[in-house]
């Protein structure tokens, strides 16, 4: 996920690309040494990472220096050298496991990210994961409640921070490795750079180790060290009225409201043959098509069948999955999905939500992936949905421009924890795209 100092995974279209907003401005009379100085002191500041310099992650320092072995930085700890109680936490605060089973549990967790989860640059929109997708996003086979870490307020009982991990096999090249998934981060508005953040991760690591798990992948926003890959969202305008007044995207030079609805208008109905939603007794065949295709990238899920049913079978209003079943031999040849994640718009007077489809996996093996993608888009839009966002990773490239996807203003970086790949990947050669 990103953090509000970024908008990549935040809906906002073409907002504020000045990649140097962070640098100091210019005062009267500063002379240009000065100045150069104190660009180098801000530069150098930033890039000091108190609390990630000590963690078992690709250092800075490193980047580049090929002599260092790919695979785990440091080796397991026997278990019982584990930590055994739980870090401490500031006195007024006490660690909880929120089980996502309970209706009470999941509202309060709902509530602290629909208010304070991750927001774009401009805090124009913020996300607003459902209940029902952060229950299907946090119990996936073999899932581990004590990996759903909240953090109250003693004496009111008051939710306010939030970290989780889910199991997940994950290939680096030809290694299976198991790990947690680690997402939804989030700690109150209210609570912020009190250095909170790092004893969740540390609480969270403790808790992954206790499973004999000793590795993890995450996405952030912000530059931490090191990403293992830097990936782009891409915006596709499917109600590109409504995204032009909250904000998302702007009229292009030298067009009319009509010209682009007219540009992004898509047909009623799906031009391949055979395309349709995928079902339970596709399990099988899907996750045969997927393990192959996944097996050309450097990083991706090591999908089995119970995976498949969990993660790709749909379900409403949470993710979406589609195959082109053929009419003639009935073999199953292609295969796209994407999952639904709205965003809360801040301050509109008209509208209140924003609905939008992120592409997850597709595969294409005789229907090419633009005309599967371009179908995608258009149940996307006869379901609603404003804009459908899609990352550059796997081929994902190839049908962006072409489907009229825009680039987004972020950046998501990808990030592996005691786990060194030895060059940065491209985002193509990544086939792992995390909630
Ligand atoms: C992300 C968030 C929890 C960080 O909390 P905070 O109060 O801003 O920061 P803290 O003072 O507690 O901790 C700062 C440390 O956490 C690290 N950190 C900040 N965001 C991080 C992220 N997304 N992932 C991992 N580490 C992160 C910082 O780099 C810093 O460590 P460093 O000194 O080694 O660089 C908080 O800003 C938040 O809830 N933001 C909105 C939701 C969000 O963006 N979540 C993350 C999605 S990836």
């Amino acid at each position: 996920m990103v953090d509000n100092n970024s908008s990549s995974n935040s809906p906002a279209e073409n907002q504020n690309a000045n990649p140097d907003g962070n640098l100091p401005s210019e005062s009267g009379n500063t002379t240009i040494d000065a100045l150069a100085h104190k660009v180098q002191e801000s530069l150098s500041l930033s890039k000091r990472h108190k609390f990630w310099e000590t963690q078992p992650v690709g250092q800075f320092k490193d980047l580049g220096d090929a002599s260092l072995p790919e695979g785990p930085i440091e080796p397991p700890t026997p278990l019982s050298e584990v930590k055994q109680e739980p870090y401490n936490l500031p006195n007024l605060y006490e660690w909880v496991t929120c089980d996502m089973d309970s209706e009470e549990t999941c509202n309060e967790v709902y509530n602290l990210l629909t208010n304070n989860y991750v927001e774009d640059d401009e805090n124009m929109f913020r996300f607003n994961y459902s209940k029902e997708f952060l229950r299907w996003a946090l119990c996936p086979p073999g899932y581990f409640r004590s990996w759903h870490i909240g953090v109250r307020v003693k004496s009111s009982k008051k939710l306010v921070a939030f970290i989780t991990g889910v199991p997940a096999k994950i290939r680096a090249r030809d290694t299976v490795v198991n790990m947690a998934e680690i997402n939804f981060l989030c700690v109150h508005k209210k609570l912020r750079s009190k250095r909170l953040a790092p004893v969740m991760i540390k609480e969270v690591t403790r808790r992954v180790h206790l499973e004999n798990i000793w590795q993890a992948a995450y996405t952030a926003g912000v530059i931490l060290p090191t990403p293992v890959s830097t990936c782009q969202y891409w915006h596709r305008s499917l109600n590109p009225k409504k995204l032009i007044d909250v904000g998302f995207s702007r009229l292009g030079a030298r067009m009319t409201m009509s010209r682009t609805i007219k540009l992004y208008k898509l047909p009623d109905s799906t031009v391949t043959p055979g395309f349709r939603k995928m079902e339970l007794h596709d399990v099988p065949a899907v996750t045969r098509l997927l393990r192959n295709y996944l097996s050309q990238f450097i990083v991706a899920p090591d999908f089995d069948e119970n995976d498949v049913e969990h993660w790709l079978l749909p379900k409403e209003n949470v993710v979406d999955s589609y195959l082109v079943e053929s009419p003639e031999t009935h073999e199953i040849n292609d295969f796209c999905s994407f999952y639904t994640l709205p965003s809360s718009i801040l301050g509109n007077q008209n509208y209140s939500t924003l609905k939008a489809a992120y592409s997850y996996y597709n595969v294409s093996t005789k229907t090419p992936l633009l005309q599967l993608m371009n179908d995608a888009l258009i149940v996307a839009k006869r379901n609603d949905y404003d804009v459908f966002n899609a990352l550059d990773v796997m081929q994902n490239e190839s049908f962006l421009k072409e489907l009229k996807f825009g680039p987004g203003d972020g950046e998501l970086h990808y990030y592996l924890y005691n786990y060194r790949i030895n060059r940065v990947l491209r985002p193509s050669e990544l086939g792992l795209v995390l909630l």
